[in-house]
């Protein structure tokens, strides 16, 4: 099969729990709604794509345990393909707490991707050549030295490469070296030392490709082409209940769009559009909606 896009990076299990009242330390605090959900930015985004109707696999390394089955059905309940996961021996599965304020969606997140970022895949020469079969490759700076790798080699042959860049992890410029889309949050742009806007600009002239910074409920700034200035992409107002996965949301869509040759512009609207949806629903996942691009 060839896949629409394959998504390099994190899976993880979310735990999540909506509350109401006020969070203090060394209390307890009632849940007013408790979800074990998938999550991992490029783990989401992958099920977000195939959901608008894109072929999608993720390649990452995935732990040994009593998750595995859960990670295996929550994949392939979005049709994504998990014949290139590693599934490694002694390793167990990121568990996420997500503690998510109903009030205004906001999440905490307590994390610890389990060493992913050093983790190599040790791809076969003929796992290799399915993966650059893909049209696309995105990633999301977990298996940094890998990730650098094959976007060098996708670049060479054409296909299109996309970064969501969440933080300044270490590599960055190499990985964005190659990338054709990069999409950065505003965690990243305040990593920089810049606002969002300026963050845009500094960029797009640095390297060249397709660049944007997304800042939650404001919306999106983007390098427009045609008016060769930085743009402002609304967001349209949601009573938001989880912010979760937002942003993986909006990768997936955004690239389920870009590849059925939508403008920048475009993609980014409709991207905009599905993670606004997604905000009314608690979990990354669960909360995507069903949109076609
Ligand atoms: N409160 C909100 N209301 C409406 N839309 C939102 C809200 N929060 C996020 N979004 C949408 O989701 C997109 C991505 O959100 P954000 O900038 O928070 O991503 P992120 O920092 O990468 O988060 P994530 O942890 O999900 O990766 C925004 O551009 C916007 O379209
Ligand atoms: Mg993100």
């Amino acid at each position: 099969m060839r896949h629409d896009c394959i998504f390099i990076g994190l899976n993880t299990v979310d735990a999540l729990a909506l509350y109401h009242s006020p969070l203090k330390e060394d209390e307890k605090i009632h849940a007013c709604q408790l979800l074990t959900d998938g999550g991992g930015p490029s783990a989401t985004a992958a099920c977000a794509f195939s959901q608008a109707g894109g072929k999608a696999a993720l390649l990452s390394v995935i732990g040994q345990d009593a998750w595995t089955p859960f990670v295996l059905k929550q994949l392939r309940a979005y049709r994504v393909d998990t014949s290139l996961l590693r599934l490694q021996k002694g390793l167990e599965n990121p568990v996420s707490l997500i503690l998510v304020n109903g009030k205004n969606g906001a999440r905490t997140i307590i994390w610890n991707s389990q060493g992913l970022s050093a983790r190599r895949l040790k791809l076969t020469a003929r796992e290799k050549e399915r993966v650059m079969r893909a049209r696309c490759l995105h990633f999301d700076g977990h298996l940094m030295p890998d990730s650098i790798t094959l976007a060098g080699e996708a670049k060479k042959r054409g296909l299109l490469v996309s970064y969501d860049c969440g933080s300044a992890k270490p590599g960055w410029e190499k990985l964005a070296a190659n990338a054709d889309f990069f999409i950065a949050s505003h965690r990243f742009a305040r990593d920089l030392g810049l606002p969002p806007k300026k963050a845009v600009q500094y960029l797009r002239r640095r390297f060249g490709f397709h660049a944007a910074v997304t800042c939650g409920e404001k919306g999106v700034f983007y390098f427009c082409e045609r008016e060769n200035n930085v743009k402002l992409l609304k967001q349209r107002a949601y009573k938001a209940v989880d912010t979760t996965g937002c942003g993986d949301v909006f990768h997936g869509f955004f690239l389920a769009a870009a590849l059925k040759d939508r403008t920048f512009e475009q993609a980014l609207a409709f991207a905009q559009k599905a993670a606004g949806l997604k905000t009314r629903r608690l979990g990354g996942r669960a909360g995507i909606p069903e949109l076609k691009a």
